[in-house]
């Protein structure tokens, strides 16, 4: 079964099923990122799938819920919920998160369709379409299905383009054909032994907005058997991929600024902000709080932009100083969840961002064990990296 199955499967599951298809046709936008989970115990012992699908468009999409807990309505629950919205109106993140009995022996390659509303994208991307693939055998390591690899990302992220910044997240190899009518940004370069995604000084001509879409995959760390109901097994070796799922966001280079320094225009992070990637627990109904402060003498900190779970509440505490809370709930124990954000500063018009940085924060008083290693693959280079978003 493909996933587009499983997305037919889920409308036809719902009771009302016109909210669903009322809720796919209007994220109008473009997929930012997709995982996926599974877990034991949904209902009657059998395990659930929750799909997360993080969509950027420019408007807000209105809450809508629609479920049912009957098993003659499939046990799904639907939501869309706003993640966070740029001040000014630039971008909204909205959240689809799908739960349903996991369904059998569903594995294949998928699209989710994309609509590019970001005006002036200076390379070609081709489409903001995205390829997924899921693997919901039971994988022989670990004996349940796979969970995707994790992560997140907001809409937009700024740098002007005088001015130097690395996104930590990756590191590459070169290899071909994974993705399709993309070119990375010439804007952007990849440097395979520092694990980043770097941006360095342009020339003014190269001012403007970038789409940058790139593919996680995770991969057994050994050998591993894929059995379904029926008995059938498959091997997968590492380098089968179990899954791929996208990271999409627009990168825009803005005009220079007198100043590259950090806490000069550009707000520069201060403590007690979590470092990038770190790795915080919080357990079932225990508030995590992450502290972010962060400081600017030439522009003025106005907002705190951030990706993560649509039940993530960010308050302003202060100038310069935001806390993210959230509480994970008892279904979402022994989870993963990605957090990113960057703190905007304005100054006259122009926006400014700080670094990004992203947390996992894991459910439960420590790390869970990891079964896979991830690879990212952006444009026609492949990476190897083990990021810091565990799967399960
Ligand atoms: C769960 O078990 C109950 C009682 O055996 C049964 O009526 C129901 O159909 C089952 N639900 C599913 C989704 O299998
Ligand atoms: C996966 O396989 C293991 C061992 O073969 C079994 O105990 C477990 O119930 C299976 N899980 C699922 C979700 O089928
Ligand atoms: C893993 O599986 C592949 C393909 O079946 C096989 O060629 C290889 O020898 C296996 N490796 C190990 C360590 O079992
Ligand atoms: C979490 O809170 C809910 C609702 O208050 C409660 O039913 C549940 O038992 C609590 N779980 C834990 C692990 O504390
Ligand atoms: C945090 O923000 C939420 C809405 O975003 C608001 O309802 C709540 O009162 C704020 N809490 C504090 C402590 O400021
Ligand atoms: C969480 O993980 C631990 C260790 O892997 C396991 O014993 C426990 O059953 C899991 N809890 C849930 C709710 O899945």
């Amino acid at each position: 079964m493909s996933l587009s199955a499983v997305l037919l499967l889920l409308h036809l599951t719902v009771c009302n099923s016109q909210n669903f298809d009322f809720f796919l046709s209007n994220l109008n936008g473009f997929v930012g990122a997709i995982n996926f989970y599974t877990k034991e115990k949904y209902v009657n012992d059998s395990s659930s799938l929750t799909i997360r699908l993080m969509r950027n468009s420019q408007y807000c999409t209105p809450d809508l819920s629609s479920g049912c807990q009957e098993s003659s309505c499939g046990y799904v629950s639907a939501l869309i919920r706003t993640v966070d919205q740029e001040g000014s109106g630039e971008w909204c993140q909205n959240e689809l998160r799908t739960i349903l009995l996991s369904p059998n022996n569903v594995v294949g390659l998928s699209s989710i369709p994309g609509v590019n509303w970001v005006s002036g994208i200076k390379n070609n991307i081709g489409s903001w379409t995205t390829a997924v693939l899921i693997d919901l055998r039971n994988r022989s390591d670990t004996r349940k299905e796979n969970s995707s690899p994790q992560s997140t990302m907001i809409p937009f992220v700024r740098v002007p383009s005088n001015c130097r910044r690395d996104f930590s997240l990756l590191m590459f190899d070169p290899d071909g054909d994974e993705c399709n009518a993309c070119d990375p940004p010439s804007v952007l370069s990849l440097s395979s032994s520092t694990c980043t995604l770097s941006f360095g000084p342009t020339a003014d001509s190269n001012q403007g907005r970038y789409g940058v879409q790139l593919l996680m995959e995770d991969f057994p760390r050994k050998n591993i058997t894929m059995s379904d109901t029926d008995g059938t097994k498959t091997i997968l070796t590492p380098n089968d991929a179990l899954s791929k799922v996208p990271i999409q966001f627009v990168l825009i280079v803005d005009p220079p600024v007198s100043s590259c320094t950090e806490g000069d225009f550009l707000p520069k992070f201060l403590p007690p902000t979590p470092a990038n990637r770190a790795r915080l627990y919080t357990p079932v109904n225990k508030t995590l709080e992450i502290s972010i402060s962060a400081d600017a003498q030439s522009s003025t900190i106005s907002e705190l932009l951030f990706s993560g779970p649509y039940d993530a509440i960010q308050n302003k505490t202060g100038t310069g100083t935001f806390t993210l809370r959230w509480t994970p709930s008892k279904s979402q124990d022994n989870y993963t969840l990605p957090f990113c954000f960057v703190v905007q500063a304005l100054s006259k018009e122009t926006k400014y961002h700080s670094d990004l940085r992203c947390v996992s924060v894991t459910v439960g008083n420590g790390a869970p064990a990891s079964a896979s290693t991830f690879v990212l693959v952006m444009g026609s280079f492949l990476s190897t990296l083990i990021l810091a978003f565990p799967s399960i």
